[in-house]
Order: structure tokens, then sequence, then C-alpha cells
């Protein structure tokens, strides 16, 4: 076994969390340059500090996580995502997978708002209890706001100081629950499932597994939709096609 597939098996006793799942070179570079920025040679000393230094562990599972986000990320798939709800005409069980600090959600929450469909409330998870923590409290500074709309940000948001708080009319609509894609159970019964930004990191083989497992998570008719810079080349897309750019519908 090579350091790093050492590292990795160390890793996993420890948080529970399989970076072999994940593509390695990317994971590999990030974690070495970021061991050597702190000043371990080895992989095994850099174990050894984890163990004893919660900060330590908390920068690395950062660095491992990537937990960027932005409201209505690609505005244009929103507007796409908001036509295809409008035509489903009922009100959708929402899962927001790998949410990270809450945007994904609160953007689901403040359309479905907007559409008047809000009746169920949209679970939002993430593996990382650090950025549901930040989630939950809905607040955020100005550069996290940019993709709202003044209409919307106004309606659901709270000045506070230099920050926005999102408005308890749209946190009560989302329910945040820690959740490993790779190994906890799926939700059942969903007429949308989003999960953006996050397939990237995985091998092909773990993202086929996701793929197989989100189909057959969603309702007949129900959407898949995913990041854009995500596609599923050469996979097996089962009971789910296409239906608009990033936007998947399970047969009916
Ligand atoms: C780049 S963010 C994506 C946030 C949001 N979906 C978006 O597109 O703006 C990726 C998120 O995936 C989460 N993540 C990574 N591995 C995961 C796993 N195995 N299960 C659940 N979430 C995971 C990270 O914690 C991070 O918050």
């Amino acid at each position: 076994m090579d350091e790093f597939a050492w590292f990795m098996e160390q890793f996993r006793l420890l948080t529970g969390i399989d970076l072999t799942r994940y593509k390695r070179p990317q994971m590999e570079r990030r974690l070495t340059n970021l061991r050597d920025r702190r000043g371990y040679r080895t992989f095994p000393e850099y174990i050894e500090a984890l163990k004893l230094n919660r900060a330590l562990m908390d920068e690395l599972l950062d660095k491992m996580t990537i937990n960027v986000s932005e409201f209505f990320r690609n505005p244009e798939r929103w507007t796409q995502l908001r036509a295809l709800l409008s035509a489903m005409g009922k009100s959708p069980r929402v899962w927001s997978a790998a949410c990270a600090s809450g945007e994904e959600p609160y953007s689901l929450a403040m359309l479905l708002l907007e559409l008047g469909l809000h009746q169920h409330p949209i679970l939002a998870t993430d593996i990382d209890e650090r950025v549901l923590q930040r989630a939950e409290e809905g607040i955020y500074a100005e550069p996290q706001i940019r993709g709202i709309d003044q209409n919307l940000l106004d309606r659901y948001f709270l000045r506070e100081a230099d920050m926005y708080r999102i408005r308890e009319q749209v946190r009560k609509q989302v329910q945040f629950v820690k959740h490993n894609l790779l190994v906890d159970d799926y939700p059942q019964g969903l007429d949308l499932i989003v999960c953006r930004n996050v397939l990237i990191y995985f091998t092909d083989q773990t993202k086929q597994q996701i793929l197989e497992r989100f189909c057959s998570a969603l309702n007949p008719g129900g959407i898949l939709f995913v990041g854009s810079t995500e596609q599923f080349l050469g996979m097996n897309l089962g009971s789910l096609s296409p239906v608009a750019p990033f936007m998947y519908q399970k047969a009916k």
C-alpha cells in the first residue's frame, strides 16, 4: 500500500469518511498541499497530529469537502427548474443533497414560496456538520447574497448591520440533517433531488451507484437536478432521461 492509500485508510478509521470513493488525483493534491503547508513531511506524521489537534482536523475536513455555494447558482438553470416545477402542478417533495451552507435549499424554498408550492419541508443534507450549523443560522454576508434578486432579498431576508439573515418564513421550510451520500440510506418518494457540484469529486463507479440510488428515490416523473459541470457520459441512466440541460426526469 502506498503512503496516501495508507493515509486514506487511517482517515476512514478516524472519521468514517472513505476517501477512496473520491477521485484520487485531485484529493491527493489538495491534501498533500495542506499537509505541506502545515509543516508535516509525511502522512504518518500528519495523521498523528490530526488525532491530537481538532483545529487541524477541522481544517482538513474543510479542504476535503469544498463547501462553496451560491444562491441560485447558474441562474438560467433555475429559470428552467421554475418552469418544470410549475408544470408538475403539485407541492413537490424536495431533497437538496450536499447542500453546504444552505444557499441551495433556501433558494429552493424561496422558489417554492414564490410558486405557492411550499407545503412540504425541504430536506437539506450534507456530510459536514459545521456547514450545516452555518446553514441553520442562515446568516450571509454581502458577497454571498449577490445572486439574489432585490425583490426576493427584500422579502425573504432581514438586514442586520452588514449581514443578511434569512427570514423565519423561509428557514422553517428547510430541515437540515447530516447525511453521507456514500453510506447512509436515501429518503424515498421524492419529486425533486437537487445534487449539485459534489458528484464531480467522486469516482465514476461511485457516481453510477449514486445515480441509481437517486433514481430509486424519485417518484415517477420526478426530477434530478445536477451541477453545470456534471455529465453522465457513458453511464447507465436507467429510467432517467434528460429534460433540460443538467436535469433528468424519471419515466412516468
Ligand atoms: C461544492 S459544495 C456544493 C454545494 C451546493 N450543492 C452547490 O452546488 O452550490 C459540495 C458539498 O458536498 C459535500 N459533500 C462532500 N462529500 C459528501 C458526501 N459523501 N456526502 C454528502 N455530502 C458530501 C461537502 O461537504 C460540500 O458541502
